[in-house]
């Protein structure tokens, strides 16, 4: 059974209700999603679960490949998961690893595309979860907004 941690807090401006109620399920869902991870190099896998803006989970795992530098982080499926689906507002993210990892900088970016606000949960085999924003994970982000003339 997945639990969750007392030292969970919010971090997050945008669907803080959303968030607090859909927090246990969100986790659950990347949790779920790290058991379909294809890691046979690394053996690290990762299971990634955002939270739309209309309450909708989308998951992913990380998928990796023979030819190294073809793996598809956890992270990026969800999105793409979401993206597929029609989602593109996010209001939250959890991430589950056996460690309890921050998700690496080429995730951060793709995150901030389409939810530069939202809460990343951060969560590892034994429950223990941490809070950030992703403002705080990606400063000074470059985006969408960079290209408008
Ligand atoms: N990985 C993710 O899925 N997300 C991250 O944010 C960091 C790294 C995966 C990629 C690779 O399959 C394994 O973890 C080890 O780097």
């Amino acid at each position: 059974m997945w639990r969750q941690s007392e030292r969970v807090s919010y971090s997050g401006d945008v669907g803080v209700n959303l968030l607090q109620e859909a927090v246990g399920e969100l986790v659950a869902a990347a949790a779920q999603a790290q058991k379909m991870a294809y890691a046979p190099y690394s053996r690290f896998p990762v299971g990634a679960a955002l939270l739309a803006a209309d309450g909708a989970i989308y998951a992913g795992c990380n998928v990796e490949n023979a030819s190294y530098g073809l793996t598809i982080c956890a992270e990026r499926n969800a999105l793409a998961h979401a993206v597929l689906c029609g989602a593109k507002q996010f209001i939250g993210v959890a991430v589950v690893t056996d460690n309890g990892v921050t998700p690496c900088g080429a995730c951060r970016q793709v995150l901030a595309e389409f939810g530069p606000r939202m809460t990343v949960i951060v969560a590892d085999m034994h429950g223990n979860q941490q809070i950030y924003s992703l403002g705080e994970l990606l400063p000074d982000a470059f985006g969408p907004g960079h290209l408008q003339k």
